[in-house]
């Protein structure tokens, strides 16, 4: 039996999973049975469907090129047109209102459709309910895509649960230490946003970034998992041009990388993010600015986790993985309860 999976959001990350699962999902029993942008979205039906999706990722185009493109339809319809068991979200985050994504994910927990997410907001700014509501339908909800894609931080942090997990350090926003660079080599704050954002690096809404909001809602999902009650109210946050350009680069001349550092002190109940400069000996000292770097500070002793956040292909991937988890746990569900 193959699961039916809709695509919600068909940008950089969304194109890629839909790709992956055209190709035949690494194996997986899964089935491309719809796709949602912003403006509308495509249920596919016969193989002539497929043939003119494969087009449009061979040729390039929007997913509004597809014959089949049903303008104004939203992303909860389309799961339900589609059948959908599960929906991948690959979304823009909305921190500030939360909306559409809130009425999205839930939405799709409503209609019992399991979710896999590459976007934030809901377990950022929701995290109770999102795990309560998918709980009591036997859904299942997947995070891998939400912190440092492409390395396990999720995993990690499931995996201290109810340890004596002391304090969490990390680097977890990647488009600032991008920007940290090109200011090293001379560029301006605002000429390094600009590239970034060229390269598809910075989310669409530069603050997000650079005022730490993302990093932020990286360290409340980790500490949620972790099994503390952050949110993202309670985050301190101070913005990466509070080093200077001059500061940066003088201390880029010392040695020293000057990065976005996410922190939560969880005796005290304090969450920081801030730009700090970092020495080569310090464990979130990383050359490489694509790579995130977590250490929770467990008992006596230290976790360190390190690996590439992103990009967008090594994203879809990931939520891939979350996809299989999916399977694993519908097999599971339809075991303990068949017939429903
Ligand atoms: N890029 C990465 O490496 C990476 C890594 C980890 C997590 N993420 C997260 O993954 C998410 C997607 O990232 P991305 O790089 O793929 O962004 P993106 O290229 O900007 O794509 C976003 C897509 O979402 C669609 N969209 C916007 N509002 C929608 C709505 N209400 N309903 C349905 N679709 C909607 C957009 O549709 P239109 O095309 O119609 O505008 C666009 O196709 C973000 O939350 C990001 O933080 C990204």
């Amino acid at each position: 039996v193959a699961y039916n999976v809709v695509v919600v959001g068909h940008g950089l990350v969304g194109r890629e999973l839909a790709r992956l699962l055209l190709g035949g999902a690494l194996g997986l029993p899964l089935r491309l049975t719809g796709i949602a942008s912003s403006r509308g979205a495509v249920i596919l039906g016969g193989p002539g469907d497929l043939v003119h999706l494969h087009r449009i990722y061979r040729e390039g185009g929007g997913l509004e090129d597809h014959p089949g493109f049903r303008e104004g339809l939203g992303p909860v319809e389309a799961a339900v047109l589609a059948n959908a068991h599960v929906a991948a979200v690959a979304i823009p985050p909305s921190y500030v209102t939360g909306e559409p994504n809130r009425s999205i994910v839930f939405g799709l927990l409503e209609h019992g459709v399991s979710v896999v997410t590459a976007d934030k907001t809901v377990p950022a700014l929701d995290y109770d309910r999102l795990v309560g509501e998918a709980e009591a339908r036997n859904l299942y909800v997947g995070l891998r895509a939400t912190v440092a894609a492409g390395t396990p931080a999720v995993d990690a942090a499931r995996g201290l649960r109810l340890r004596e997990v002391r304090r969490l350090r990390a680097v977890l926003n990647t488009t600032t230490s991008y920007i940290v660079e090109q200011v090293e080599e001379g560029h301006s704050y605002r000429e390094a946003l600009s590239q970034a954002r060229a390269a598809g690096l910075a989310e669409p809404d530069p603050a997000l970034d650079t005022l730490g909001l993302d990093a932020a809602a990286k360290l409340v999902i980790l500490s949620r998992l972790l099994g503390f009650h952050a949110s993202m109210d309670a985050v301190e946050r101070e913005p990466l041009e509070s080093f200077s350009e001059d500061a940066v680069r003088a201390a880029a001349a010392r040695g020293l990388k000057v990065r976005m550092v996410a922190e939560a002190d969880y005796a005290r109940g304090r969450y920081r993010v801030y730009p700090d400069a970092l020495a080569p000996g310090d464990p979130l000292y990383a050359s490489d600015p694509g790579e995130a770097a977590i250490v929770f500070e467990v008992e006596d002793s230290q976790v360190t986790l390190r690996g590439p956040a992103g990009p967008a292909w090594r994203t879809a991937r990931v939520m891939l993985t979350d996809l299989a988890d999916y399977v694993a746990h519908a097999r599971l569900v339809e075991r303990l309860s068949p017939g429903e």
